[in-house]
């Protein structure tokens, strides 16, 4: 078989080195792919945008591929998984109006309140006087949401109300372009964020396991907010039960409601959850593809064959596969960052080191680096993910941390606590 990749992060790497597993695969291009997916063996890059999708679709036409799989969210967005379909091209991912579910908040949200999902109450507001009365009228803290895709930039937990409505207003001077001309308030959850990844071929619907990620900047989970500095799976907290409720409150009604509207949803529903000390488990956001960088961290502990499970999805067979299975042991994932990140930063410097890592047993996956005559270089703001696998927790934060300190380039950052929450 001949497969693509769409994307160029670690998530992107990831996914390549799972699939490469199968040995089906003959070729597996990565469009474009990065410095670790160069390095794969029987993988090449094409030099060609996850957002150029004219050209993804005449490569993967011209290369009578088996399957393309869709990394991000922009091209899923754009409508990539309906051009393929168009051609006839299998495609793992949602199509445009599947992928509303991340697109547009203001859509999930109406789509959550309307199948009895529990989300955090919310209204929607297209002008910024009408949303600044009703910041007023609730007080901080409160949620400021830019309805679109904003790159992780367009959520404003806002503890005071100047807070609450200069984000109103920044949203409204377009600062997130279309993406932010309808803004969504809402309530503030609290508890412990949970991401739980699910499979589905629009009938059947399978959570893998369930991971945290670490959004802030800093240490504590202090500064900005990131695309996400390190995880770990499985989590001791969501158990058995508290699983099975999410299956039968959050992702068999939300696979329903997609269905209503006609929606045949197949690929990867990435259900963002707060979960209270009682075990109330509300939905923060949904996303229509792998998490990133969730993915580095749970695709290690799957025992299934991953292009097993991807076909299953586009092909509607998904019930057809037994219980996904997992490895024994747990993992955790380190994001090694350019300094300056999530602001600016910068791009080019040597990496050294990774063959030093990769010997003490962990898996470096590269999320911005580009492969250059025979070295290494950052090319991106997350620079690496370092992942972990072991018999239990306090091993995984070892091994990961003892390949972190073989690894180096100008300046690279990592947060030191990455799953602290398991030894507090
Ligand atoms: P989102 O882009 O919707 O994932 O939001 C980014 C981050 O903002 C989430 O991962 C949460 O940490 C935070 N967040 C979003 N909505 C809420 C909410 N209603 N209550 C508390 N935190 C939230
Ligand atoms: N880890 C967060 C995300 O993939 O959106």
């Amino acid at each position: 078989m001949k497969l693509i990749v769409v994307g160029s992060g670690g998530r992107e790497h990831a996914l390549a080195w799972k699939l490469l597993e199968s040995n089906q695969i003959e070729r597996l291009f990565c469009l474009p792919g990065n410095g670790g997916t160069a390095c794969l063996d029987r993988c090449e890059n094409v030099a060609i945008a996850a957002t150029d999708l004219d050209s993804i679709c005449q490569f993967a036409q011209k290369e009578r591929v088996d399957l393309v799989v869709i990394g991000p969210e922009v091209p899923l967005a754009a409508g990539l998984g309906d051009r393929l379909q168009a051609l006839g091209i299998a495609a793992f991912g949602p199509t445009q109006a599947g992928a509303k579910i991340e697109a547009s908040k203001a859509w999930a949200k109406t789509l959550m309140v309307e199948a009895g999902i529990p989300t955090a109450r919310a209204q929607t507001f297209d002008q910024a006087a009408p949303a600044i009365t009703y910041v007023q009228a609730h007080g901080a803290p409160i949620v400021i949401k830019a309805d679109g895709l904003a790159a992780g930039k367009g959520v404003t937990v806002a503890q005071t109300l100047d807070g609450a409505i200069a984000a109103i207003h920044t949203s409204f001077a377009g600062t997130f372009g279309e993406a932010g001309s309808q803004v969504v308030i809402e309530e503030v959850l609290v508890g412990e964020e949970v991401s739980v990844l699910a499979l589905t071929d629009g009938q059947t619907i399978r959570p893998l396991l369930p991971a945290q990620d670490h959004k802030p900047i800093g240490e504590g989970d202090r500064g900005p907010n990131t695309g996400g500095m390190g995880v770990y799976a499985p989590l001791p907290r969501i158990t058995a039960p508290i699983m099975a409720k999410i299956q039968a409150t959050i992702l068999e009604p939300t696979l329903a409601a997609l269905q209503k509207r006609g929606i045949d949803y197949r690929g990867v529903l990435y259900a963002g959850l707060m979960i209270d000390p009682e075990d109330n488990v509300q939905v923060v956001e949904f996303n229509c593809r792998f998490g990133d960088p969730e993915t580095q961290v749970i695709l290690p502990l799957l025992d299934t064959p991953l292009l097993d499970l991807l076909l299953a999805c586009v092909n509607r067979t998904l019930d057809q596969i037994g219980a996904i299975a997992w490895k024994p042991g747990v993992g955790i994932s380190v994001v090694m960052a350019a300094a300056g990140y999530p602001n600016a930063y910068p791009k080019g410097d040597e990496i050294t080191g990774i063959p030093g890592a990769l010997d003490q047993g962990v898996l470096v996956f590269h999320a911005g680096t580009l492969w250059k005559q025979g070295q290494w270089l950052t090319n991106g703001g997350r620079v690496l993910n370092v992942t972990a696998v072991a018999e239990n927790f306090t091993l995984a934060k070892e091994k990961a941390y003892g390949g972190i300190a073989q690894i180096q380039f100008p300046g690279a950052y990592y947060r030191r606590d990455i799953g602290y929450r398991l030894f507090s």
